[in-house]
């Protein structure tokens, strides 16, 4: 069976991206890395890439009047190499109406925290500042609404005393980098379904607990 065509949208260290470019080379893998996109030229990501022959484009957001154009041209990129869902990992580009909708239900992101809690940026300081026990990662369904679409899968993992920012979203990156390629496996085996805003997925648990802390 053909493999689902998965485009990656980075903007910086693009860890996610690799350990997605890493589980699907395996040969078993439903899904294959079709493409990379950054709007930043210096994304350390875009190398990684390279080095593991993946083709791989710069849209710099720089060059376009305003958010939907910019919008557009990256979405005729993943067109282009035949992108049946998108991942943004470490995307830093608010996205304009047009790019959720023309994705709808095939494109998803991961957030360093247990969503709802904690959306936007700097959360694992966040985390730290509300005395949360326990924090995490979260794979969601994409929508207009910033880190707000419906939850797929989450991965759990403890708050420390002693933590410090640094120390979380280290212990959350690895978790990350687990979540991120088995969510996607699932949706290239059409385990994967949204209704009325809810997740539901065939066969398998969708809370995983780090036994990594
Ligand atoms: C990750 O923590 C991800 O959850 C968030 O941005 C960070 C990107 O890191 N959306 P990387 O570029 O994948 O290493």
């Amino acid at each position: 069976m053909a493999k689902l065509r998965v485009g990656i949208l980075i903007s910086g260290r693009g860890s996610n991206m690799a350990a997605l470019i890493a589980a699907a080379k395996a040969p078993d893998y439903p899904a294959e890395i079709a493409c990379v996109v950054s709007n930043v030229a210096t994304a350390p990501g875009l190398k990684l890439a390279q080095d593991a022959g993946v083709p791989t484009a710069t849209i710099s957001h720089k060059g376009f009047p305003d958010r939907e154009s910019f919008d557009r041209a990256v979405s005729a990129e993943l067109e282009k190499h035949g992108v049946g869902l998108v991942a943004l990992a470490g995307f830093m580009r608010i996205q304009s109406p047009w790019f959720p909708e023309r994705w709808q239900g095939r494109m998803l992101n991961i957030h360093p925290s247990l969503l709802p809690a904690f959306p936007g940026l700097h959360v694992q300081q966040a985390a730290i500042d509300a005395g949360v026990r326990i924090s995490g990662c979260t794979v969601h369904f994409v929508t207009a609404d910033l880190d707000a679409g419906p939850i797929i899968a989450q991965a759990a993992v403890p708050v420390l005393a002693g933590d410090d920012a640094d120390t979380l979203a280290a212990r959350i990156l690895r978790q990350e980098h687990r979540l991120y390629p088995e969510v996607v496996r699932w949706f290239a085996e059409g385990r994967i379904a949204l209704s009325d805003g809810r997740v539901s997925v065939k066969g398998t648990p969708t809370l995983l607990f780090s036994s990594d802390p």
